[in-house]
């Protein structure tokens, strides 16, 4: 119905529809410095187009007289249940696309009832995310200081501000080599932007000198401490699980030894991700990581999925191989820059309806019915 909506234009779109044309007016609108940190990857960029290709080479084959008028786009996760297979991926430092930030995107999540992940590199702090919010479905992303009292008080102060799961993000102990970002001399945190999250918390304020440093040295203490922590091994989970009762998810595994290991080690959940080819360059497609995780983890923990979801049909591939739901990182940026709150609703909006659309035309009628047996490897020839 919200296609027959706009065909009768009672709905005005705040934003294109294509993802291409999105992009394209979100570099328009920008400096090259904040376009190019949002839309840019690492290196050569050659993961970004793996993780397209990865999606491109597998091919829906529709099934049909499935009676597929009533559909059920419901997820139950760590005993929630929500009304589509859809989350908002964690991204940092909001405003440089847009003043409202995250307040915009989480209001917007809220009301399309899809969680939002809040970052811990958010320009806005996560209380100020949460009271926005609502009783409406939060997480929160941990970027696991050097310093544990600050991680600590992350926890708790997640935990005290409605947050029901913690993902930890591994994939960015320190930022990789960018060279859009280099080229431009661009880098957010440095300016300030990106550490309301730790200027309001109190373990993190007493290690500051003098208030009126605060920003300038929050900035440094986050660029040495946050993106320059690469001493962790799986040993310092038992130090998060101690922290929290919240369910944790590892966010950025791509080996199915990893998938295994965060079993071993009591973790919730997974995130298979390459964070949308913004880390290693030349690393393997997120997709194709996908169905060899989830033979391995057998159902035991939910997997997640993200890093190239663009439209519906994106979404219906990463089902059927296995993920129990997806997150969407740029094009919700993109809706964020053209239109604030509206521009990231619509997006949320167009995905979930196309979404809908092509798993009913495929012959689905619910997202726990997808699986492999829809998909064709175009890749295997057989
Ligand atoms: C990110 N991502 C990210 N991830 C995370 O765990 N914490 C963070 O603060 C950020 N920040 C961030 C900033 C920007 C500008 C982008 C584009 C991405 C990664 C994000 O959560 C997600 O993994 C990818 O964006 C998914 O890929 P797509 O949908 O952008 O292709």
């Amino acid at each position: 119905h919200v296609q027959n909506e706009i065909y009768q234009r009672k709905v005005r779109p705040s934003i294109p529809f294509r993802f291409e044309e999105l992009e394209q007016m979100a570099r328009e609108k920008l400096e090259d410095g904040p376009f190019y940190y949002v839309a840019g990857g690492a290196g050569g960029e050659g993961t970004m187009r793996a993780n397209r290709r990865a999606l491109d080479r597998w091919q829906i084959v529709p099934r049909m007289l499935n009676n597929v008028e009533n559909r059920d786009l419901n997820v139950t996760l760590f005993g929630e249940t929500y009304s589509s297979p859809l989350l908002l991926a964690p991204i940092g430092v909001q405003s440089i696309v847009h003043p409202d930030g995250e307040l915009a995107s989480a209001r917007a999540a809220a009301s399309m009832n899809v969680p939002f992940i809040a970052s811990s590199a958010s320009t806005y702090s996560m209380e100020e995310i949460a009271s926005v919010m609502g009783e409406s479905p939060r997480w929160f992303q941990l970027y696991w200081s050097n310093d544990l009292e600050i991680a600590a008080s992350m926890l708790q102060r997640a935990e005290a501000s409605g947050y029901s799961a913690i993902v930890v993000t591994l994939d960015a102990p320190m930022m990789a080599w960018r060279e859009y970002d280099l080229e431009n001399a661009y880098l957010p945190f440095l300016s300030g932007e990106g550490v309301g999250n730790y200027v309001s918390d109190p373990v993190f304020r007493s290690k500051l000198k003098e208030p009126p440093e605060v920003d300038r040295n929050a900035a440094a203490i986050l660029w040495s401490q946050v993106f320059g922590n690469a001493r962790l091994t799986w040993d310092d989970l038992a130090f998060l699980r101690e922290h929290t009762s919240l369910p944790i998810l590892l966010k950025g595994i791509l080996h199915p030894d990893d998938a295994k290991l965060a079993i071993d080690r009591g973790m919730d959940g997974i995130i298979v991700s390459n964070h949308g080819g913004r880390q290693v360059d030349g690393a393997i497609g997120a997709l194709d990581s996908l169905p060899v995780i989830c033979d391995v983890v057998n159902g035991r923990i939910p997997v997640l999925f993200d890093s190239g979801i663009r439209r519906g049909a994106d979404v219906v591939k990463a089902l059927a191989l296995g993920a129990d739901s997806v997150l969407i990182g740029r094009p919700y940026m993109y809706g964020l820059t053209l239109a604030g709150e509206q521009g990231v609703k619509d997006v949320i909006r167009n995905i979930l309806a196309d979404l809908d659309l092509t798993l009913a035309l495929s012959g689905q009628s619910s997202v726990s019915g997808c699986d492999a047996s829809l998909l064709k490897d175009v890749k295997d020839g057989s």
